[in-house]
């Protein structure tokens, strides 16, 4: 039988409609044929695996956004060197094709009590210096774009990282981690909780972020760590 190349898929990937919706939420996706699984939903794209082949993740971006498409091509282009992100395969118009990344997002760790170690931390540290190398400036690093994989990490959704600023997301989470993951190490975090954190999140930010001030709003929500016995 011939072995599956990714644009085989192409036909079904084009026939899927992604909306974008207002403001930073979730995009809407139409029905997907039996042969295509959604494995993820961002504010810009959704993702999708072709049942012949777990090794291409199809990243499909919601309509008008192919500004997007362009910018994150050419991103991976220039990350081709680092093992610390996808491979890059090919695209079209609407959609790219990156390799797909076993392993769960740092968010997805935080509810199921999945241990984050100081070593994926100092991981990210070092693919962000890898971006950087490469001509890059990493930006939009928060929990849902960290992939753990067992011991290992993988640095997902790099369109933004062709724009110049700081964003200091991954600063603001570092210092975070530092200060209060002890806390809540291994412990199962509620979705609702991390909406929460996400929704203050936003709110302070425009005034001027600090950790340590975030933490006292915060801690009062946190059940001290049960002793271990
Ligand atoms: N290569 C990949 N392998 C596995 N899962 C992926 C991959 N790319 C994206 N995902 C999943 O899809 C979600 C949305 O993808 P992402 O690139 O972050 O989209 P957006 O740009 O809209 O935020 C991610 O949070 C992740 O769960
Ligand atoms: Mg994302």
């Amino acid at each position: 039988m011939k072995e599956f190349h990714w644009k085989d898929a192409v036909p079904l990937i084009e026939s899927l409609i992604v909306k974008a919706g207002e403001g930073n939420v979730p995009v809407e996706v139409g029905s997907v044929p039996t042969e295509l699984q959604c494995i993820g939903i961002g504010t810009d794209a959704a993702v999708f695996v072709h049942s012949a082949s777990s090794r291409y993740a199809f990243k499909v971006y919601a309509e008008g956004l192919e500004k997007k498409r362009i910018n994150e091509e050419r991103a991976y282009q220039k990350l081709s060197g680092s093992s610390y992100y996808p491979i890059f395969y090919g695209s079209g118009e609407r959609f790219i094709v990156i390799s797909f990344e076993s392993g769960i997002h740092l968010y997805d760790c935080l509810i199921t009590g999945t241990y984050i170690s100081p070593e994926v931390i100092e991981q990210v540290d070092k693919a962000v210096e890898e971006a950087r190398l490469a001509g890059l400036n990493p930006r939009d690093i928060h929990l849902k774009n960290i992939i753990l994989q067992g011991r290992t990490i993988k640095l997902i959704d790099v369109s933004e990282y062709v724009k110049p600023g700081n964003d200091e997301r991954w600063e603001h989470l570092k210092e975070g981690y530092r200060l209060y993951y002890p806390l809540i190490a291994s412990k199962k975090v509620s979705p609702k909780f991390l909406d929460f954190v996400k929704e203050q999140y936003e709110k302070q930010k425009l005034a001027g972020f600090s950790a340590k001030r975030f933490g006292r709003l915060l801690l009062p929500f946190v059940k001290k760590k049960e002793p271990e016995s």
